[in-house]
This record gives structure tokens, sequence and C-alpha cells, in this order.
């Protein structure tokens, strides 16, 4: 484990977004400093036995602080949502590969779910260096949305804000000019990242894709976190490790 990347961070900010979903900043220069989008952080979750991993949802540099996006599904994102300004807890970080975007002009990123944190780190970082962006997020319904931007495409399950549909449906609004160009980033539920890939293919786009399988470590240790990917061997297949190898893959190479 690289031990430089442990640190003690201090909540500064707490906002929810909605019922069962809050925007953390914590305290931490050097994460804030090194982290680039699709790269998460492994946090301790007050009594709960092991830390829990979280996609960086954005960071402001000059503050040194770091945003995670958190939404309530057990006892340790329970516990993490109830934590007061000022509360400091232990976190591993920045982990994991992030995406590398950097040979192409323009980026599709597009996410669903608890997704939506990482894509925000990228649309910020990309916006920033001046790329060609466009976003597509997809919600169960309304009362779902959370950080979008009026420039975003929006679809909702229900239709009751946006185009009524998957990501797809929103995808197949944008109009693809330069294939060899575009990359297309997706962070959401398997089930929306396996249609993303087979989409971006039918398309001929590179595709990436960041799992988000459950963890343990967080650091490559234990292997409970592994992702099936195509291999010349035998099987067809092999085990890698999500957090160390991962979490981002390109599509064509996960075995769905
Ligand atoms: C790389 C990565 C990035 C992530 N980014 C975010 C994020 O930005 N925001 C966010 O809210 N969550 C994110 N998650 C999921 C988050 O880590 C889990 O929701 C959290 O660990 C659950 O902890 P718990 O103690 O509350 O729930 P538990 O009591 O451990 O589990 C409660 C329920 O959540 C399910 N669950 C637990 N872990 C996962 C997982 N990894 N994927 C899908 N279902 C899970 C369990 O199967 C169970 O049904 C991410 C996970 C990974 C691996
Ligand atoms: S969580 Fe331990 S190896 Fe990935």
């Amino acid at each position: 484990m690289d031990l430089k990347k442990e640190y003690r961070i201090k909540l500064v900010s707490k906002e929810f977004l909605n019922s069962d979903t809050c925007y953390l900043g914590f305290e931490c220069p050097d994460i804030a400093n090194t982290a680039v989008p699709g790269q998460f952080v492994n946090i301790s979750a007050g009594t709960v036995f092991l830390k829990r991993p979280f996609g960086i949802a954005s960071t402001d540099k000059e503050k040194g602080i770091f945003y995670i996006g958190v939404k309530v599904v057990g006892k340790g994102t329970s516990e993490i949502s109830l934590f007061g300004i000022g509360t400091e807890v232990d976190c591993l970080g920045p982990l994991g590969n992030g995406f590398d975007f950097e040979d192409y002009d323009n980026v599709i990123l597009t996410g669903g779910g608890t997704g939506v944190f990482p894509i925000n780190f990228a649309y910020e970082t990309l916006t920033a260096a001046g790329k060609n962006v466009t976003v597509c997020e997809g919600f169960r319904n309304a009362s779902q949305v959370i950080l979008n931007k009026p420039s975003y495409i929006l679809t909702t399950d229900c239709g009751d804000c946006g185009i009524k549909g998957t990501v797809i449906a929103g995808l197949d609004t944008i109009d693809i000019t330069d294939p060899s160009k575009t990359i297309v980033c997706c962070v959401g539920p398997i089930p929306m990242m396996k249609a993303v890939n087979a989409w971006a293919s039918g398309k001929e786009l590179k595709c990436l894709v960041s799992m988000e399988q459950r963890m343990a470590c967080g650091a490559g240790i234990c292997l409970c976190c592994t992702v099936k990917v195509k291999d010349d061997g035998p099987d067809g297949y092999k085990n890698v490790r999500c957090c160390k190898d991962g979490p981002v893959f390109d599509g064509k190479e996960v075995v769905w």
C-alpha cells in the first residue's frame, strides 16, 4: 500500500442534494491537487469496519478541498451522511487510474445514479482545458436529478423531466462528426454501462467505463473487487482488480 496516500481529512462543507444524497467537501490539499477525473477515495465511515469508496466529484486546488457525493444505501453511507462539519476521518486517495481522454478533441460524458459525481469532475476538468464536451445523464425521475446543468442532455425513465427513456435516447440525439477524435466516458449502473458501450461500439467510438465493484482494501491487496476482462488464455478472460487496475476500463475489454 502506498502510505503517502493515507490522510486524515476534515469535513468542511456539506449540503443535501435530495432526500438521500449529500455533497461533502473535505480539506486535504494533496488529494485536491493531484486527483484526476475517474479516481476515487476510500473513506472511513464512522463505526463501520471497512473504508468505503467514492468517486471524486470535484476539487478546489486553491482551497485544498475535494468533494464527493454520497447516496445513503447502508450503514457506512448513512454514518458518513451524518458527519458534522469539522469531523476528521482517515482516507486513502486518490486511488485508481482515472480517465485517459488526452488524445481526443470531443468527449461525450454519460452517467447515471451516483455516476454523475465522477462525471461532474470530468466535465469541470475538460471544460477548463477547452475540450469540446457533451454530457448526457439519465435518472429514474425528476426527483432524482442532481448536479444537472442547462447544457446537459437529460433523460428520465418516466419522462417527467428531459427526454423520456434511458441515456441511449439522449445519446442518439448527438451529432457525431469525427468518430476517430471522439471518446465516450461512462459511469453508472452495470446495465447502463453495458448499453452505452454497445451504443459506442455501433458508432465506432472508443468507450471508457468506470466499474464500481464492492471493495475492501481499495489498494490492490485483498482481491475482493475483481473485474473480468478479455484474455487470449484458455478461459478467454482473466480477473483484474477494479481498485488498482481500474476502476476505468476500455468497455470493449470488459466481459459484460
Ligand atoms: C470506485 C467506486 C466509486 C464509487 N463512487 C460512489 C459515489 O461517488 N457516490 C456514492 O454514493 N457511492 C459510490 N460508490 C458506491 C459506495 O461505495 C457504496 O454505496 C458504499 O460503499 C455502500 O456502503 P454502505 O456501508 O452504506 O452499504 P452496505 O451496507 O455495505 O451495502 C448496502 C447496499 O449497497 C450495495 N453496495 C455496496 N457497495 C456497492 C457498490 N460498490 N456498488 C453497488 N452497490 C453497492 C450493497 O450490495 C447493498 O445492497 C462507489 C463505489 C466504488 C467501488
Ligand atoms: S479492494 Fe482489495 S484488491 Fe481491490
